[in-house]
């Protein structure tokens, strides 16, 4: 029997519940499929930060080093200033785990739940591609005269040529495997960032037209992109952008698939530890009434198996969660599911 060792960070707010249907799904795949998936619990997160003062032991990444991926809740806590645990546990993990690529599946699976008019399931499916590592998320950067009227905050873009060339390669191989209509789209900023983007630029063509001649290269500035993705998201298969590109279009992205109670995304790191997390926030004030959609943290599952190589575990919760998304579910936003939280992780273990 094959065995997997899974790190659970459940974290902050909604976190901790919709991580629990996550491993009620992953545990019923795990049944069907003769599958042994061994669970390792972290607190992690706000309350614990504010109750030792620490965010991330230092021991915290070597432990986590040890798994091959880690499933996350979420992050963030009402009483905890902004950016101390985003920067502590969720931006350093993704940095020191090295996780260079975030992978955001952007697929619809009921038209009912898609704010665009007349757009089906078959225009919805395609897949961002996010630079992880670099960008304007590096911290790099500060001030100058902080505090007085000549204040300057500089914050800047690391763009490095190993850093770009690896998520390109990896959005190029994931179109190829993929294998639908094999387009890569860049979505930059070539008319404005003329330094970042030019390199961007110029690793794409170079690689893509060396190693993968059979990918169609397509670009697009970031602004055009999130209006095709209203417009004509149907031209989209796989896009490679960008940290903060990358942030802002998933977001968009999310709303178009039916939204954050579905959307789902890896932090990956192809030869190491992959984290894999619902992409909505910690959702406080939904926190233990037993509303919130745990399809994206389901889906976050899916993911993680996908990941470990159990395909057809994977395709099976996917099967699952469309099934229940389009038979069972009047909405998928919380609080108007028409189920409890832990009743859609039911339906959607039954459904397998
Ligand atoms: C995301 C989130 C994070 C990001 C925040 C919480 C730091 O918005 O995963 O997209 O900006 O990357
Ligand atoms: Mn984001």
């Amino acid at each position: 029997m094959k065995s997997y060792n899974i790190a659970v960070i459940g974290g902050d707010g909604t976190g901790p519940e919709v991580v629990r249907e996550a491993i009620k799904v992953l545990d019923a795949a795990a049944h069907k499929f003769g599958l042994k998936l061994n669970y390792t619990h972290f607190d992690f997160g706000g309350d614990r930060y504010l109750r030792t003062q620490e965010v991330l032991p230092d021991s915290a990444v070597d432990e986590l080093r040890r798994f091959p991926v880690i499933l996350l809740g979420a992050i963030g806590h009402p009483d905890v200033r902004p950016g101390i645990l985003e920067k502590g546990i969720l931006l350093r993990l993704r940095f020191e785990l090295e996780q260079y690529i975030n992978l955001r599946p952007i697929k619809l699976y009921d038209a009912r739940f898609c704010p665009l008019k007349d757009k089906r399931p078959e225009d919805i499916d395609f897949v961002v591609v996010r630079e992880n590592n670099e960008g304007l998320y590096t911290g790099s950067g500060g001030f100058v005269f902080k505090g007085t009227p000549h204040e300057v905050a500089i914050q800047e873009s690391i763009n490095t040529r190993r850093g770009v060339e690896r998520c390109l390669r990896f959005a190029f191989d994931y179109t190829r495997k993929r294998n639908r209509s094999k387009k890569l789209t860049l979505s930059g900023k070539t008319n404005v960032l003329t330094y970042a983007f030019d390199l961007w630029e110029r690793a794409f063509h170079e690689i893509g037209a060396k190693d993968y001649p059979d990918i169609q290269r397509d670009y697009a500035h970031v602004d055009a992109t999130t209006m095709w993705f209203v417009k004509n998201p149907e031209w989209f298969d796989v896009i490679v952008t960008d940290n903060m590109f990358g942030d802002i279009i998933t977001d968009l992205g999310a709303m178009i698939q039916g939204g954050m109670g579905i959307a789902a995304g890896g932090n990956i790191n192809p030869k190491g530890t992959s984290m894999f997390e619902p992409i909505g926030g910690s959702a406080p004030k939904y926190t233990g009434k037993g509303v919130i959609n745990p399809l994206a943290a389901i889906c976050a599952g899916q993911m993680l198996l996908d990941f470990l190589g159990e395909t057809a575990a994977a395709q099976a919760i996917e099967s699952a969660v469309i099934g229940t998304v389009r038979e069972k579910l009047p909405s998928l936003a919380a609080g108007k599911m028409g189920h409890t939280t832990a009743q859609v992780g039911d339906l959607v273990a039954a459904a397998l």
